[in-house]
């Protein structure tokens, strides 16, 4: 099989996010067509799709098209599938998975779609090679491939990605309401952190860790792809791996073990200290974080510039709104106190909470956490910002109780 040559990629992401995977892709040099909601197309060929699954931040998967079709039924699908040829793609000797969206009148379940696209793809293997391949229901160590079936037109994708390019491996232990990590690294982009070399990161409320240890990775400009060893591009038929090593080369020598960058970390429950440091080790970015056991107002603070980017609970799986009420007021309060040259910011699914924190956003960015739909709020500190009435109100009110 020759991979060299150019075809449609297709590259996926979380709601919100497809704005700053496309700074991403033209930082790489691609050029972002047909944007929609949850994707983003380039052309290219499979060494692209390679280097995209090493260094994409905000990316979930990399598709890469093979074929597109107009069919009317679950009968069409197997024949359309059944002429492709896989024996050419795929290994006969590693397992296929097969996964995607199937929409269309003719079926109730999209499983069976998935099952009819097995099949044929099973027994044109036979046909050609004599020999069966297995498939499986993970796509852990497998080839993979996706199908997008709405309504008349079905396209046919090898997805070279596998296991979603969201799990970095780092997170073991998520704390309460964690951030997936590739939404963490999209609201950094989108926040152009750091915006100058100088710009530290403070991460109060850390959770888990996953903004802070997002930033230390970007601040390292390390592929985030670097350490993983599982890509379903892998597992295709003669793949060029001296190519992938190349690539995995290359990004080494861009990245920087000790960047002189300021990253804090702070939350006031200590088990999730405890956890966003295990995530860190893992991450091997534990000695580029400064970690704090303490109430957000307390967080040790460097000079400006720096950026504080925080993601309260919000009461959609976590606390009670009435004390929330009272911690996003503190949040303002906060913030207010802070010197110019701070970039301030916050993460919520509850835009009514974010306006108690009585600050004009400069900036309100839609965004979704699943199926939730949150706002990006973004801040910036100047002397006019201070309210002195406001300051005295929060000065001597208690942290709020978690
Ligand atoms: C929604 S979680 C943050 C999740 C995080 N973004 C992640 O990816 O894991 C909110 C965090 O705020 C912390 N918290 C609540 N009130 C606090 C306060 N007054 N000061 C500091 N941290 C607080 C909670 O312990 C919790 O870990």
């Amino acid at each position: 099989m020759d991979w060299s040559e150019t075809t449609w990629i297709v590259i996926t992401c979380g709601r919100g996010c497809a704005g700053a995977l496309q700074g991403e892709l033209r930082a790489l040099g691609f050029d972002p067509q047909e944007v929609s909601p949850t994707t983003v197309g380039v052309e290219g060929h499979l060494q692209d799709a390679m280097r995209l699954n090493l260094w994409l931040r905000t990316a979930n998967r990399v598709l890469f098209e093979v074929a597109g079709f107009e069919i009317d039924s679950a009968d069409d699908l197997y024949a359309a599938a059944r002429e492709l040829p896989w024996e050419m793609w795929l290994r006969g000797d590693i397992p296929f998975h097969v996964h995607g969206v199937a929409r269309h009148d003719s079926i109730r379940d999209p499983r069976f779609a998935l099952l009819r696209c097995k099949d044929a793809i099973a027994d044109r293997f036979v046909e050609q090679t004599g020999a069966r391949p297995n498939s499986t229901s993970t796509p852990d160590g497998a080839a993979c491939i996706a199908l997008y079936w709405k309504e008349r037109s079905i396209q046919f994708f090898l997805d070279t990605t596998g296991v979603p390019l969201s799990h970095r491996g780092y997170r073991w232990k998520p704390w309460t309401a964690p951030l997936r990590e590739t939404l963490a690294a999209a609201i950094l982009l989108e926040l152009g952190w750091p915006k100058t070399p100088a710009e530290a990161f403070i991460g109060p409320m850390c959770g888990s860790g996953t903004l802070a240890i997002e930033a230390a990775w970007i601040a390292q400009r390390r592929a985030p792809g670097l350490e993983r060893e599982d890509y379903a591009f892998l597992h295709l038929n003669n793949v060029d791996t001296a190519a992938w090593r190349a690539l995995k080369d290359e990004a080494r020598q861009q990245f920087m073990a000790a960047p002189r960058t300021w990253i804090a970390a702070s939350d006031i429950a200590p088990p999730a200290i405890a956890c966003a440091r295990d995530n860190a080790a893992r991450a091997d970015v534990e000695n580029l974080i400064r970690f704090h056991t303490c109430d957000f107002r307390e967080t040790p603070l460097p000079k400006p510039p720096m950026l504080i980017l925080m993601n309260p609970e919000y009461g959609e799986r976590l606390g009670v709104e009435e004390r929330l009420v009272t911690l996003y007021e503190s949040i303002g309060t906060w913030f207010k106190a802070q010197n110019q040259d701070t970039r301030a910011a916050v993460f919520t699914g509850n835009l009514p909470l974010g306006r108690k924190i009585g600050l004009r956003p400069v900036r309100r960015l839609p965004m979704w956490n699943g199926d939730l739909e949150c706002r990006l709020l973004e801040y910036n500190i100047y002397e006019g910002t201070r309210d002195p009435r406001l300051l005295r109100k929060h000065a001597s009110a208690p942290p709020p109780e978690v």
